[in-house]
């Protein structure tokens, strides 16, 4: 039985896109499918992206956003949600109906950089205020409070002395791009699992060691096949 995926954007969908697109490289044994994209911006990006590839989509005017949201996805059979760059917070209805079953990506290391407020190239901008010399992007089981759920799988990216927000952005991306289809994946596998105690199991078995990235060029991110070309430390 193929686990039916909801994707939440309010952006332009990258990340929607890496899970279409990743899902496709393992077809037809892919065990998992976008059926629907929801997003709170009728303009989204990412809903473009959807109706390009026939996936039906939802715009979240108020009235969804709320409690109704998880009577919609009822209605779409949806097993497991993935947050793309959605920015309204999801209700506790959604939350503790798809326990377990609901991830987001977040571009940077967390617990650091994250939270309320916590998006887009602000998360980039201060990494750089901070002078940190290493970020990343962090996959997530969702839970009631503004990225704090427990973490699944992490991919540490570095931060270059001639950064801005924008450049550090397009690097953490390409992370995130390759980390979380795979997470998306393995949770709608089951071989990724959120225990009734909180704790994460099967990330082992369900991802490549965490590479060691080459510096990445800063005129465009690389290939996410270079990204994993050295996926074991040397
Ligand atoms: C990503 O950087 C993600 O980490 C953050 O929002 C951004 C969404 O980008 N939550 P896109 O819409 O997937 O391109």
């Amino acid at each position: 039985m193929s686990a039916r995926v909801a994707v939440l954007a309010s952006g332009g969908g990258s990340n929607l896109q890496a899970i279409v697109d990743y899902l496709d490289t393992l077809a037809p044994r892919a065990g998992a499918s976008v059926e629907l994209v929801a997003s709170d911006r009728v303009a989204a990006g990412a809903l473009e992206r959807a109706r390009a590839r026939g996936i039906a989509t939802v715009h979240l005017d108020a009235a969804r956003r709320g409690d109704a949201m998880a009577d919609l996805l009822e209605s779409y059979d949806v097993d497991v949600i993935a947050l793309a760059g959605y920015l309204r917070f999801v209700p506790a209805a959604v939350t503790q109906r798809w326990r377990g079953r609901i991830l987001n990506v977040h571009p940077s290391l967390l617990p650091a950089f994250g939270g309320a407020g916590m998006y887009g190239l602000r998360v980039h901008q201060a990494v750089l205020d901070a002078g940190v010399r290493v970020t990343g992007a962090t996959v997530h089981f969702v839970d009631e409070e503004y990225d704090r759920g427990p973490i699944i799988a992490q991919w540490p990216v570095p931060v270059l002395s001639h950064d801005t927000a924008e450049t550090l952005a397009r690097r953490v991306l390409v992370a995130e791009h390759a980390l979380f289809p795979r997470a998306v994946h393995g949770v709608a596998e089951e071989r990724i699992t959120l225990g009734p105690d909180g704790r994460v199991a099967g990330v082992g078995e369900s991802f490549p060691e965490c590479a060691v990235f080459a510096l990445a060029s800063v005129d465009g991110p690389p290939a996410v096949s270079d990204v994993f070309a050295n996926q074991r430390a040397p």
